[in-house]
């Protein structure tokens, strides 16, 4: 795959492939539909890191036999970082779910969690709204900085202690698209 120009020379080293990030995929899948065989499940992705996540996820459930009932899947949309590589610590809701979830049994698709603050800030809001079930489901699982403990029923990967990019993870908007995760070089970073 071509790297857009504006991506040459900023990528210090590749940390999962896009093979790695499938299986990864996959063995999430397989542990999900075992989890809620025979019943509906909705899957509630985080946007925007969580769009490749969520859509992979989807289809390898689909894929599973003897797995859920029915799918439904929506996205919520939070920003915590800005355009930065630290977190501000503040959460904010930028779009909301569209469907019910009282009665129904949720997995938050997350692309990664880091401090917890996010997930945390998620399950609280959607507690609230009475699902029949609430678990948490991150493809990639920094653990280094956690300051809430907040749990997470099904993790991908463990990264390194450094900024990723990649599989719909962003460094001021750039690099989503990469299919691949990818730790970037220090020059690359514009803030101080
Ligand atoms: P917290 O710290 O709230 O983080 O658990 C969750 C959200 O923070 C973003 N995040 C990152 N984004 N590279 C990114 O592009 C990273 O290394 C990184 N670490 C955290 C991400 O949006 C996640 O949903
Ligand atoms: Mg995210």
């Amino acid at each position: 795959m071509k790297i857009t120009d504006s991506y040459e020379g900023t990528i210090e080293r590749t940390l999962f492939t896009e093979d790695e990030i499938s299986a990864a995929i996959s063995r999430l899948a397989t542990q999900i539909a075992e989890d809620y065989s025979g019943q509906p499940l909705t899957l509630l992705g985080v946007l925007k890191g969580a769009l490749y996540v969520i859509a992979d996820l989807a289809r390898a459930l689909s894929a599973v036999p003897g797995g859920p009932s029915e799918i439904i899947v929506d996205y919520l949309c939070v920003s915590s970082y800005g355009n930065s590589t630290r977190s501000s610590g503040e959460v904010r809701l930028l779009k909301d779910a569209s469907v019910q979830i009282t009665g129904r049994n949720v997995v938050i698709v997350e692309d990664i969690v880091d401090n917890g603050l996010t997930l945390s800030y998620l399950r609280s809001l959607l507690e609230e709204r009475r699902p029949a079930s609430l678990r948490s489901c991150v493809l990639f699982d920094k653990p280094y900085h956690r300051r809430i403990d907040v749990p997470v029923e099904y993790v991908g990967l463990q990264t390194p202690d450094a900024f990723v990019v990649g599989y719909g993870l962003d460094y001021q908007e750039l690099f989503r698209n990469l299919p691949y995760l990818a730790q970037l070089r220090p020059s690359a970073f514009t803030e101080g």
